[in-house]
């Protein structure tokens, strides 16, 4: 596989997170692991809620400190998907949402992006001190339940979310 890395949401990438923003809607696509990016049309604002949202300082209190990522191919500098770490759990990212959130931009899908970007946000998570992540993944999101798997995911259970209406997968991963 190409040369792929992980970096923080800059302004040198703004008009391509927008692009990206665009395909995910155009696609009918949810944007897991975007963090703030459907709320938002204006791509320095979107970088700095992400910036504040990681340090704990200056975090919202409504929601956890969590740190946002891209996965960008070197040899084109393309943003090829989104993923979040949640550094610690509230009650919702405790039974449903879990520690980490990821999406490939809908023209890049089955590429092997999504596995590639997992694997290597897991270093990450150690690092920031988390000894296992939990990943939850839609009954039948066998992309998503693939890429779990393919990364030592140990399915746990089968949760119903509310709001949602839908079963989740509950998958851990020791680190
Ligand atoms: C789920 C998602 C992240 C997968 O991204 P991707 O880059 O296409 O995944 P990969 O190419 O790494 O594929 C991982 C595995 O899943 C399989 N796969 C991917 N999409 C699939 C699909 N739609 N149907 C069946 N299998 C699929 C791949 O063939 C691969 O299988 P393999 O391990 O046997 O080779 C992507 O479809 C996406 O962003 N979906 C919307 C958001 C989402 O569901 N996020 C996950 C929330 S838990």
């Amino acid at each position: 596989m190409e040369e792929l890395v992980l970096l923080r949401p800059t302004a040198e990438y703004a008009k391509q997170i927008m692009e990206c923003k665009k395909e995910y809607l155009a696609a009918g696509s949810s944007m897991d692991g975007c963090g703030s990016m459907r709320r938002t049309d204006d791509p320095m604002e979107y970088i700095e809620k992400c910036a504040l949202e990681e340090n704990p300082e200056t975090c919202p209190d409504s929601l956890v400190p969590a740190t946002q990522f891209m996965l960008v191919r070197k040899a084109d500098n393309k943003v090829l998907g989104f993923l979040q770490v949640r550094h610690e759990f509230n009650d919702y990212l405790s039974k449903y949402g879990g520690h980490i959130g990821y999406s490939v931009r809908p023209s890049e899908r089955r590429k092997g992006y999504a596995k590639a970007m997992l694997k290597m946000a897991l270093p990450y998570c150690r690092e920031i001190g988390l000894d296992r992540v939990l990943i939850t993944c839609t009954d039948g999101n066998i992309g998503s339940e693939k890429t779990i798997l393919a990364n030592g995911g140990v399915y746990e259970s089968t949760v119903h979310e509310p709001n949602e209406d839908e079963d989740l997968k509950r998958f851990w991963i020791e680190l």
